[in-house]
């Protein structure tokens, strides 16, 4: 340990000395060597002494020696898709298109070229670095939030996540009244208010082809079940989750226990790689046992674990070991 530490300070030194005496000379070269010379050496110091990750009290990005942490996490696979990122290696379409098979799929390219017509085409939230801040909450529908009084300080993150049919109107109290980005998919759709973002997760091409609809013509109305033909959204600020970055979810966090990622994992899987706080809520069984949503009265109501396709007791150990390691905030309800 000790010795590890020497190697460490003293290629600190070793690397301090050569950017120092480059960047003077460079300095130098450019007729400016103090404004050159204090602009290099506040970024280094700052980036050394932050580990360059985060402006928050609790970042997730620490680079901690944490190995299960770090083996897994990984910045470089972007949660939103651009036209750019948009192309899936044959792998990450085969296994997409298998999670819902159509029979007939669309032509995929012809579909995401028609899509970034209706929606903006732009790299979202892929900025993390020192000088950053983002807190956010991640609010799932488990009735354990009935009675917890948690809206408030949901309300005060910068960025408020929910997703599928989750109500706020009735239970601000407990589940507060913000919602910055809504995700969800064509099945579990609901109208949003034009300053939330959608975010769409795609399981087939058709959901592609509906959101297009949906912001049109409406001519989509049903999928393997009725969807809402119209949805009321902001288009510009419609966002579509990556095809690659929901099998890397499934790959590498959940190590393909399940069918795929319920929407409430892939949600948080996006908060930790776009925040750098991540405080979730809603999640998990209340206090009895019950995993019913909070604005239903039936406690065996329809919650995701009696879909039969996600193992929630894999997907809710993972995320109390991201509690545990101190990456998330669990706040665990009533
Ligand atoms: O049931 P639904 O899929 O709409 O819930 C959204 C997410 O909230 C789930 O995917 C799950 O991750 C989480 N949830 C939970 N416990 C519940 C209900 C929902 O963890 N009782």
């Amino acid at each position: 340990m000790i010795l590890l530490k020497r190697v460490k300070s003293r290629t600190f030194t070793v690397l301090f000395c050569i950017i120092t005496i480059t960047t003077f000379l460079f300095s130098y070269s450019y007729n400016d060597p103090t404004s050159y010379f204090f602009k290099f050496a506040f970024r280094f110091t700052d980036t050394v002494l932050s580990k360059g990750l985060c402006a928050c009290t609790r970042c997730i990005n620490v680079e901690d020696e944490d190995p299960w942490f770090m083996e897994r996490f990984n910045q470089s696979v972007a949660p939103l898709m651009s036209k750019k990122n948009s192309v899936l290696s044959e792998d990450t379409y085969r296994w997409w298109q298998w999670l819902q098979a159509e029979k007939k799929p669309a032509n995929y390219t012809e579909v995401v070229q028609k899509l970034f017509e209706i929606i903006p085409d732009q790299e979202h939230y892929m900025d993390s670095g020192p000088s950053r801040c983002r807190t956010c909450a991640v609010v799932g529908n488990s009735g354990n939030l009935v009675g917890s009084k948690y809206g408030s300080l949901i309300d005060s993150s910068e960025f408020i996540i929910r997703m599928n049919h989750a109500p706020t109107f009735g239970f601000e109290e407990d589940v507060g009244r913000k919602t910055t980005h809504h995700v969800m998919y064509p099945e579990s759709a609901k109208n949003l208010q034009n300053t939330t973002s959608l975010v769409l997760i795609p399981f087939k091409t058709l959901d592609l082809q509906w959101i297009i609809s949906a912001l049109t013509t409406g001519s989509i109305k049903h999928t393997y079940l009725p969807v809402l033909s119209k949805i009321k959204a902001n288009k510009d600020k419609v966002l579509i989750y990556s095809p690659t970055f929901f099998k890397y979810v499934y790959d590498t966090w959940l190590e393909g226990h399940g069918r795929y990622p319920s929407t409430g994992f892939l949600a948080l899987m996006f908060a930790v790689h776009i925040c750098d706080e991540v405080n979730v809520y809603g999640f998990g069984a209340d206090r009895e046992g019950n995993w019913h949503h909070y604005w239903e009265n039936n406690l065996l109501g329809g919650a995701f674990r009696h879909t039969g396709v996600h193992d929630g007791d894999y997907e809710y150990n993972i995320t109390m070991l991201l509690a545990t390691k101190q990456k998330i905030k669990m706040f665990k309800g009533t």
